[in-house]
């Protein structure tokens, strides 16, 4: 049977864009500008141009950003109510106007109408539903936490609508106003919801809108005013926008690329699978974020896997996105389709196989690429590593499932997953093992407002979506308590020379490192003498160096087993710590007084001793969540350990300050690289006998003493490092951190040049510590199907 026509009408969009004179200006403070140096945005199913749009200036964009500003405290203070009104009708008007959206999203990106119709309009109106509900419940379910303020969001062009929602829901639930720049390839559907925020009674300035190119972003990313940003795109702009913000105290979230595996064992549902693969890579073009563009099969189902796959290709049917039976439309821009060529070219004259379905017709006009698998690339080639962002798959094979997991992870990204079969043990022992921040178990991209959705590794950090997703749009109030950094006494103006001990029993003891559960001389042999707080010699310690934290690095690599001990012995070794740290309290008082002249030193300890136990309770309580999204299962929101997190502990407060970032972090299952109080060391490298005496296996906490700016600038720069965070209160070095964190995505965590209250649980420990030292990772598990 053939397949007749069947055009989903355009006539409303074409009406909609001809009323507005194919031309429009920015939205700022619910106003529309007149338009200023345009470009086109056109319709790449025939590359005719559909409008021309605004290229914002820096001087617009500051003009949405102070609209933006002044609107903000009147938006917050309407109440978790009076937003979750408005943010309903908004729901309510893009069912309302759903098919509108769907076809001047389908004109201006070029995906199908079945996609626009039937996953992008449901979503969006689900997320301004779900966040409506946020908006309600956030005074109960979040108190203690403020707005941020004024967020620049800056989408890409692949689903220009549902990023839209998936940022504007949740910025503005949590009181937030917005400065939004839509994609320049796909900035319609953002202007007409500009019309929809009107009708719905969003007040003047809380949504602002500014349409242009890089240079528009590069103008919210830049701008002083805004408070946070929220990007999704290339990861190659994601670092520039991390870079670019380093040191500002600017809030970030990055959604980035991916590379995901398809893994397919040998017992799945194999059609199931194939119809899954599908929608995995030829949804969008394959222009999608987690895009489960490589197939990993198992061996002895390969070739029968791949037999199906090609027969399924052959049926797929390529054609104008307005016709409502096709299944793939056009890419978004000529220029994405010579990307996606050169990649594949360069695979065919490596030697790979190509498949590509002979009937595929591609249409004359428009920018189009028919359903492609490769086959035989090498781990390491270009597709098999790149982003393609097209309609192209990948395949290889595996024997068993710790090949599957292993060649899963050997990507720079960790986006998203895919795991088949029909034994819910092997997949569910596979998920957690995964380094990404979704993985669907015999599904493929499901999406829910309640879930949360984010990357690992360099597919960047933060979560949109569920209650993690608003997190990143708050900030806990007791940030805003925090006091001014304590200045520490010049003790090394008076320094004194080491004096002969008058103890009877004194043997020379220079502190060594601490790598692996033993104690290392440094590799550069050189030692720094420490002083207290009148000057006198108190000990000398090593100078730690890049080859030390190289080492140290392997070391926590190598104490993976640490991560996958259960929660209870986690917490049982940090008890015994405390236990034993109690035991030696009276020495550890001693040491914090000579060091710092502290009078309350023994208040230190205890504090310590407490905040250990208090480590030790939530290392078995900090539970995930089962969400229940739109499907007949379940999704399991776990919170992952984040994996080795390099740590800068902060000058005052050395055995509290250090305990209350290292303690937190391990009891989550990571390991520690801890570069203790610069000034004040000795409380940090006396722990080591404490360490050795609890339990706690070799590897898990490294210590290296020396500089802080050189060993924060070597942790900061190691590409096997997932977090560095630094807290000496150091302005500089806390950008620096963040500027060369860039290089391989690391997640960061900075104090700035403000000091904190170690001893506070509000400012030193609670759930904003837990998000810190975990990742959340939602593994869906649809059931009865
Ligand atoms: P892109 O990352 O350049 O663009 C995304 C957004 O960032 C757009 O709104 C763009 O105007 C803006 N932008 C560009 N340069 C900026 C800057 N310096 N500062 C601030 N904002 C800036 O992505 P592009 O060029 O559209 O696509 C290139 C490749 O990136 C794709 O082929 C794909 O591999 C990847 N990509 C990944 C996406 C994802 O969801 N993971 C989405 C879009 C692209």
């Amino acid at each position: 049977m053939e397949y007749g026509p069947a055009p989903e009408s355009q006539k409303e969009a074409q009406a909609w864009l001809e009323q507005r004179g194919r031309k429009f200006g920015l939205f700022i403070d619910n106003a529309w500008s007149e338009p200023g140096d345009v470009f086109a945005s056109t319709n790449p199913a025939d590359g005719k141009p559909l409008a021309e749009l605004t290229q914002a200036t820096a001087d617009d964009v500051d003009r949405a950003v102070q609209a933006a500003r002044r609107a903000q405290p009147a938006w917050a203070a309407l109440g978790g109510h009076g937003r979750a009104k408005i943010l309903y009708a908004i729901a309510r008007l893009m069912q309302k106007h759903a098919r509108l959206f769907a076809v001047l999203e389908t004109l201006d990106n070029g995906k199908t109408i079945r996609e626009t119709r039937d996953a992008d309009l449901p979503l969006v109106a689900r997320h301004f539903y779900h966040h409506a509900g946020w908006a309600q419940l956030l005074d109960e379910e979040f108190p203690n936490h403020r707005p941020v303020g004024v967020v620049g969001q800056i989408v890409p062009w692949n689903f220009p609508l549902l990023m839209l929602a998936w940022k504007i829901a949740p910025a503005l639930a949590a009181g937030n106003t917005v400065v939004f720049k839509p994609a320049e390839f796909t900035p319609l559907t953002a202007l007409l919801f500009a019309e929809i925020c009107v009708q719905a009674g969003v007040p003047a300035g809380v949504v602002n809108i500014v349409t242009g190119d890089g240079r528009t972003g590069e103008a919210i990313v830049k701008h002083e005013g805004i408070d946070k940003l929220a990007f999704t795109g290339s990861t190659e702009v994601g670092r520039l926008i991390r870079e670019a913000t380093a040191g500002t105290g600017k809030k970030l979230s990055l959604e980035l690329g991916g590379k995901s595996p398809y893994i397919v064992f040998e017992d799945a549902d194999i059609d199931a699978a194939v119809e899954g693969l599908v929608d995995s890579i030829w949804f969008n073009q394959g222009q999608v974020c987690c895009a489960g563009s490589r197939l990993l099969v198992q061996e002895s189902v390969e070739e029968r896997f791949l037999k199906k796959l090609k027969a399924r290709m052959d049926n797929l049917r390529l054609g104008s996105p307005l016709d409502k039976s096709m299944d793939i439309g056009a890419l978004v821009d000529p220029i994405q389709r010579q990307r996606i060529h050169g990649l594949v070219e360069a695979a065919r004259s490596e030697g790979c196989e190509i498949y590509q379905p002979s009937a595929c017709e591609i249409p004359a006009d428009g920018s189009w690429f028919p359903p492609t698998l490769i086959m035989g690339a090498s781990t390491s080639a270009a597709v098999a590593q790149a982003e393609i962002f097209g309609p192209v798959l990948v395949a290889m094979s595996f024997r068993t499932p710790a090949e599957a997991v292993q060649l899963a992870n050997n990507t720079v990204y960790g986006l998203a997953a895919c795991v088949w079969s029909e034994n819910i043990s092997l997949a569910l022992d596979v998920a957690p093992q995964i380094k990404a921040g979704v993985v669907w178990i015999n599904t493929a991209n499901q999406f829910d407002a309640a879930c949360g959705f984010g990357g690992y590794k360099e597919s960047g950090y933060g979560r949109e979506g569920g209650r993690e997703g608003l997190y990143e749009y708050l900030v806990p109030v007791s940030e805003d308590a925090r006091p001014a950094l304590p200045s520490l006494p010049k003790s090394s103006a008076s320094a004194k020379a080491a004096a002969p001990s008058s103890d009877p029993f004194a043997i020379d003891r220079t502190a060594k490192l601490y790598i692996g559960g033993k104690q290392a001389r440094p590799d550069g042999a050189y030692s720094r003498a420490i002083h207290g707080a009148e000057g006198a010699f108190l000990g000398e310690i090593g100078e730690g160096s890049r080859k030390d934290i190289r080492n140290a690095v392997e070391a926590a690599h190598k104490a993976a087993g640490w991560t996958k001990a259960t929660a209870h012995n986690r917490a049982q070794v940090l008890y015994y710590i405390a236990e034993n740290l109690a035991a030696r309290g009276r020495e550890f008082a001693d040491r914090i007084a000579a060091q710092t002249g502290a009078k309350d030193a023994e208040r230190e300890v205890q504090a310590s001793i407490e905040r250990l136990f208090y480590w030790a309770a939530w290392a078995d309580k900090y539970d995930g969540a089962a969400h229940q999204p739109p499907m007949h299962g379940i999704t399991v929101a776990l919170n992952e350990a984040i994996g080795v997190i390099g740590i800068v502990c902060p000058n005052e407060n050395p055995l509290l300050g250090f305990i209350s970032l290292v303690a937190p972090a391990i009891a989550v299952g990571n390991r520690v690289v801890a570069v203790p109080s610069e000034a004040y060391p000795l409380s940090a490298t006396d722990l080591y006998q404490v360490f050795d005496t609890s339990d706690l296996p070799g590897g898990v906490v490294n210590i290296v003493t020396g500089s802080a700016d050189e060993l924060a600038r070597t942790l900061a720069t190691h590409s096997d490092i997932d977090a560095v965070w630094r807290h000496d209160g150091s302005l500089e070095g806390c950008a620096e951190v963040e500027r060369l964190s860039a290089g391989s995505l690391k997640r960061t965590w900075t104090g700035g040049a403000k000091g904190r209250d170690w001893f506070s649980v509000q400012q030193a420990a609670g759930r904003t510590v837990l998000q810190h030292v975990t990742q959340v990772k939602n593994i869906w598990i649809p059931y009865g199907v």
